[in-house]
């Protein structure tokens, strides 16, 4: 159980503050009980940056938690081990394959961890921890490992191919969320969800066995999503009490007004910068 956690936005499409730098990604510093995780690393330009203007200290970082294998969570890896720290590197096996997103016409777009392979990591890091299975990182502090897709109304969100042709659809069984366990409920983190939101939620309420969670925060990708998408996304945060949500990244302008619309009092924003402090 964590009873002081703080959570800050290194790296998402946002920015309110001069200093600070917004990109397409998404990186959160967690802090819990005086343990230091870093979720997702952004797509690479603005981490260090960000990171040092807001006087977060990478190099001492001691996991590194992977959502996915995109660029936009996993460009800043680079500059997390140029840090030089001592660190455990968790993801997915499927995170390390070839990932495109389709375009109009070919080329199609690589979308991959570019840069850096399995042994290139294995070198770079105290340890890689290449699982499927759910994982404890610190006390209360947990990756899901694969989510089942359980529902008919989720799917990845878009044209996401594990081949170069774009033949092969990208399921995507490497989108995994963080979560966190607290007095107040759990705590959510998501990258993309591309698993959707709803999936992430109920393995997270079998995972734990609880059913009251405090706060989801992080990229929904629901750019795409139709409108019985977007509705059972508001039933499933009001079936688990939530009282926070941080619409961010990928969530979508349209799914985001929707949320808000909906769930006033829960939804808040994410920008870069944002630090959030449960102290319970
Ligand atoms: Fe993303
Ligand atoms: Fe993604």
């Amino acid at each position: 159980m964590v009873r002081d956690l703080k959570i800050t936005v290194l790296a998402e499409n946002t920015a309110r503050r001069a200093d600070l730098l917004a990109e397409h990604g998404l990186a959160f510093w967690i802090e819990a009980d005086g343990h230091r995780i870093l979720f997702d690393t952004g797509q690479g330009k603005v981490l260090r940056h960000n990171a040092d203007c807001l006087q977060v200290p990478l190099e001492t970082v001691e996991c590194v938690a992977i959502s996915h294998g995109h660029f936009d969570h996993t460009g800043g890896l680079k500059d997390v081990l140029d840090a030089g720290g001592q660190m455990d590197l968790y993801l997915h096996p499927a995170a390390l394959g070839e990932k495109y997103h389709q375009e109009k016409s070919p080329p199609h777009r690589s979308i991959g961890i570019a840069d850096l392979d399995e042994s290139a990591l294995r070198r770079r890091t105290r340890n890689l921890v290449c699982t499927d299975q759910p994982v404890e990182l610190t006390d209360g502090v947990h990756l899901t490992g694969e989510i089942p897709r359980r529902n008919d109304f989720e799917d990845t969100g878009g044209p996401f191919y594990r081949d170069a042709s774009c033949t092969e659809p990208d399921p995507l069984l490497d989108d995994q969320a963080l979560y966190v366990e607290t007095p107040a409920g759990l705590v959510v983190v998501l990258g993309c969800a591309h698993a959707g939101v709803v999936n992430t939620l109920d393995h997270v309420a079998r995972l734990t066995g609880r059913r009251q969670v405090h706060a989801v925060l992080g990229g929904m990708h629901l750019v795409r999503a139709a409108m019985p998408r977007l509705d059972a996304t508001v039933a499933a945060m009001k079936r688990y009490n939530v009282e926070k949500i941080g619409t961010a990244h990928c969530t979508g302008m349209r799914a985001s007004v929707y949320l808000w619309s909906q769930l006033p009092e829960q939804c808040f924003e994410c920008p870069v910068g944002s630090v959030f402090h449960w102290q319970l």
